[in-house]
């Protein structure tokens, strides 16, 4: 506990030093999370991160999340220095949506407007019409359904489905998923919510439909956590990266929330639905991106052609959000 004071102290004057902020994700660790919240930078859903480091003056942004968070940062602000803990912090969706396969499936449907979710690489952002995030992709979709155009959509099949089911729309998948929430199970999640008939099921809408069939409120990271405040039940199971419980728990603190259930025979298995990727943004990853002469393996470069491109469809989806 000392340690963490003593890095959180050197973190804080490096910000300022540095003319940097700190954007995290509700997925970091709650230490993370408080930091940024101490230091003056934010917490938040993707699409808030992406608008907060947008928006805010500093002329360097530390992005503690995964590597699409950052990049998404540098296209946006390429003016802006662009520093994560690891460059290693990935997304499953993302590694099984490698843009060229991705590029030859749009081909292969040239009357499709491609819409991408924001968990993918620039690249495949630059072959996409539009960019969603799960607290806007419904919206979107209900709008350019509303064109008649059939959608290409990638790469989370599992929210791709509850989309499509939500809004009707015609839409062909790419087949990826989150480890994450790929993971949570239906039935024992039943078994779970018998046993505590009170509480309100929450379900971030990359999990698998049958999860998602038995949720309460069904929404991004932050829809959740507003969905924590509002409803008046005391209990919540919430099917999501324990991260979150942070912020859950910060805000309702006489509420309780529970681990929805992860792997198979009903198990209920504590504190296993953690993004291993998001667990690499520690304090002292952070104080080294600040700190390292040699930049490589936190600075996030793209390729300023490419940026161009995958800037269009990510500005079209902040103007929608807007
Ligand atoms: P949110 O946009 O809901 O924050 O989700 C990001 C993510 O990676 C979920 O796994
Ligand atoms: Fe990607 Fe899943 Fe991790 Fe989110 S939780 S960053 S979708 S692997």
């Amino acid at each position: 506990e000392q340690e963490k004071a003593e890095y959180k102290e050197r973190i804080k004057r490096l910000l300022k030093e540095k003319d940097a902020v700190l954007v995290a994700h509700y997925y970091t660790d709650p230490e993370i999370q408080a930091l940024a919240e101490e230091t003056g930078g934010c917490v938040a859903d993707s699409l808030e991160m992406a608008r907060f480091g947008n928006d805010h003056p500093a002329s360097t942004l530390v992005v503690a999340g995964v590597r699409f968070m950052g990049e998404t940062a540098k296209t946006l602000t390429p003016e802006k220095r662009v520093l994560m803990p690891t460059l290693e912090a990935t997304c499953s969706l993302d590694l099984g949506c490698p843009a060229d396969q991705f590029s030859a499936f749009c081909d292969a449907h040239p009357d499709h407007t491609v819409v991408v979710y924001a968990n993918t690489s620039a690249e495949v952002k630059a072959r996409a019409d539009w960019v969603v995030t799960s607290s806007i992709a419904l919206e979107i979709v209900e709008h350019l359904d509303s064109e008649g155009r059939p959608i290409l959509w990638g790469p989370d099949r599992h929210l791709g489905s509850y989309i499509a089911k939500q809004t009707g729309a015609d839409m062909l998948m790419w087949q990826g998923a989150c480890v994450v929430h790929d993971e949570f199970k239906a039935r024992a999640l039943l078994d779970l919510k018998a046993q505590n008939p009170n509480a309100a099921v929450l379900v971030h809408p990359e999990s698998p439909q049958s999860v998602v069939d038995v949720a309460d409120a069904v929404g991004s990271t932050s829809q959740l956590i507003k969905a924590s405040q509002e409803m008046d039940n005391d209990t919540f199971i919430v099917a999501t990266d324990k991260g979150i419980f942070y912020k859950m728990q910060q805000l309702s603190p006489e509420k309780t929330f529970i681990e929805a259930p992860t792997g198979g025979n009903g198990a209920t298995c504590r504190s296993c639905a953690h993004c291993p990727w998001m667990a690499m943004n520690g304090l002292a990853a952070i104080e080294q991106a600040l700190t390292t002469e040699d930049t490589a393996g936190h600075e996030v470069f793209v390729d300023p052609d490419l940026a161009k491109r995958a800037m269009i469809p990510l500005n079209r989806m902040l103007d929608f959000a807007a």
